[in-house]
C-alpha cells in the first residue's frame, strides 16, 4: 500500500459518512466526499468539519456527483486518486425501497458496479492499488434461516434494497476474484446514533420523546413493535470499515453487537429515561408496515474481533440514553442525567462556505 493517504467517501453526507470522515481526519487523511446537488444544502452533518478550500489548512474536499452517474464517478476518481475508496451512498431506507425500488436498485447494486468497474480501470492502467469498501448489510439475511448471523449465513433478502444490497455484496466478491481488486465487504448490523436520519425507528422515537416532553408532539406512529434488531453506535461501526482496508488480505466482516432487542425495548428505556411510559403515546399506524418483514437480526461479530481486533464500546441502553439526550438537547432541554452535547453536528449551518 503506498502512504498517501487520500480516501474518497460516497455517501459522505449521511450519517455513517460524516463519522467516518471525521474518524479518517483524525488518522490524518485527505478525505474526498460526492455529495449531490440539491436545492436546498444537505451537508448539516459535516458542517463542523469543513474549511473553506482555499485554505492550506483544508483537508477534506467535496465534489458533485451521483452514484447513477457512472461518467462523473470514473473523472472523481481520476482527479482525486484515492487509495481508499468506502462506497457508503445509498437510497438506504428499507420501507422507501418498496416505494422506490428502480432508484433504490440503481443507486445502491448499479451504483456499487459503477464504482467497481472505475477502479477496475483506473488500476490496471495506473497500477496502483485502491482499497474499496462496500457498506454491505444484515438486512441481506432477511428471513430469519440462521441465529446468530454469521458471514457464511446464507442471504435471503426481503426488500428492493437488500435485493440490491446482495447484488453490490456478491460483486464485489467477483471483482476481488476476477482482478485482484483489494475489496472488502462489511456486513454491517443496524448501528444509530443521534445523527441518524429522523425515519428510521430509533430517531423517531427518540426524537419524539423529546418533542413529547416539549410539548409539541401529542402522539408517536409506529408500525410493527415486535421485529428485533441487533443495534449498534455508529461512531463504533465506521471505525470497523476502516479496519477492514488496513489488513493484509480483503476479506468479508460481520460487524454487530451480539444482542438483540425489540422496538419495544427501545421504547420502554427511551421513555422511562424521562419518566413518561410508552403506552400512553405510541399510536399504531399500517402505512409504516412494510410488504415483507425482517423479523430477528442477530450477528456474531466473532470475525471481526479476532481478525480486526473490533469491538462495541457502548450499550443498548447507553445508546438510546445518549439520543435521547441529544435530542433533549437540539431542544433546548435539560437531559435528566445532566450529561451535555456529545454531538456537535445538530443545529449548525455553515453553508456560506460549503459549495461553489
Ligand atoms: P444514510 O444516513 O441514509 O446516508 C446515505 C448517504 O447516501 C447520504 O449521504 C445520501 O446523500 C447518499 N446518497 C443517496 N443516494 C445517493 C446517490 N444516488 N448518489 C450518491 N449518494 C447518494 O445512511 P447511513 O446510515 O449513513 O448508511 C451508510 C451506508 O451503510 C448505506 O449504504 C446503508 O445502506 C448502509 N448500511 C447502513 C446501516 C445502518 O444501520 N445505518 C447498516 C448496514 C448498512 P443525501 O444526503 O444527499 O441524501
Ligand atoms: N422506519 C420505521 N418507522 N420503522 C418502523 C416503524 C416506523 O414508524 N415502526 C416500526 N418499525 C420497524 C420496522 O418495520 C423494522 O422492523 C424496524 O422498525 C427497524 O426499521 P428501521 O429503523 O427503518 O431500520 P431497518 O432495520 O429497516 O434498516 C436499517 O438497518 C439496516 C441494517 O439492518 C437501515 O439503516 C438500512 O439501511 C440498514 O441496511
Amino acid at each position: 500500500m503506498s502512504g498517501r493517504k487520500v480516501a474518497l467517501i460516497t455517501g459522505i453526507t449521511g450519517q455513517d459518512g460524516s463519522y467516518l470522515s471525521e474518524f479518517l481526519l483524525d488518522q490524518g487523511y485527505e478525505v474526498h466526499g460526492i455529495i449531490r446537488r440539491t436545492s436546498t444544502f444537505n451537508t448539516d452533518r459535516i458542517d463542523h468539519i469543513y474549511i473553506d478550500p482555499h485554505s492550506p489548512d483544508a483537508k477534506l474536499f467535496l465534489h458533485y456527483g451521483d452514484l447513477t452517474d457512472g461518467t462523473t464517478l470514473r473523472r472523481i476518481l481520476e482527479e482525486v486518486k484515492p487509495v481508499e475508496i468506502y462506497n457508503l451512498g445509498a437510497q438506504s431506507h428499507v420501507r422507501v425501497s418498496f416505494d422506490s425500488p428502480e432508484y433504490t436498485v440503481d443507486s445502491v447494486a448499479m451504483g456499487a458496479l459503477r464504482i467497481l468497474e472505475a477502479v477496475r480501470d483506473y488500476q490496471q492502467r495506473t497500477g496502483i492499488e485502491v482499497r474499496f469498501y462496500q457498506a454491505g448489510s444484515s438486512e441481506m439475511f432477511g428471513k430469519v434461516i440462521e441465529v446468530p448471523q454469521k458471514e457464511t449465513t446464507p442471504f435471503y433478502p426481503r426488500s428492493p434494497y437488500s435485493c440490491a444490497k446482495v447484488y453490490a455484496h456478491w460483486q464485489t466478491i467477483n471483482y476481488r476474484e476476477s482482478y485482484d481488486l483489494f475489496a472488502c465487504n462489511g456486513i454491517l448490523f443496524n448501528h444509530e446514533s443521534p445523527r441518524r436520519g429522523e425515519t428510521f425507528v430509533t430517531r423517531k422515537i427518540t426524537r419524539a420523546v423529546a418533542r413529547i416532553v416539549e410539548g409539541t408532539q401529542k402522539k408517536l406512529y409506529l408500525g410493527n413493535l415486535d421485529s428485533k434488531r441487533d443495534w449498534g453506535y455508529a461512531k463504533d461501526y465506521v471505525k470497523a470499515m476502516w479496519m477492514m482496508l488496513q489488513q493484509e488480505q480483503p476479506d468479508d466482516y460481520v460487524v454487530a453487537t451480539g444482542e438483540t432487542y425489540e422496538i419495544k425495548e427501545f421504547l420502554d428505556i427511551a421513555f422511562s429515561h424521562v419518566n413518561l411510559d410508552w403506552h400512553d403515546y405510541v399510536a399504531f399506524d399500517p402505512r409504516y408496515l412494510r410488504p415483507a418483514e425482517v423479523d430477528l437480526l442477530i450477528g456474531d461479530p466473532t470475525k471481526a474481533k479476532q481478525k480486526l481486533g473490533w469491538s462495541p464500546s457502548v450499550t443498548f441502553e447507553e445508546l438510546v440514553k445518549l439520543m435521547v439526550n441529544a435530542d433533549l438537547i437540539n431542544l433546548n432541554l435539560p437531559t435528566p442525567d445532566g450529561s451535555q452535547r456529545e454531538d456537535n453536528t445538530l443545529n449548525r449551518r455553515n453553508f456560506a462556505t460549503i459549495v461553489d
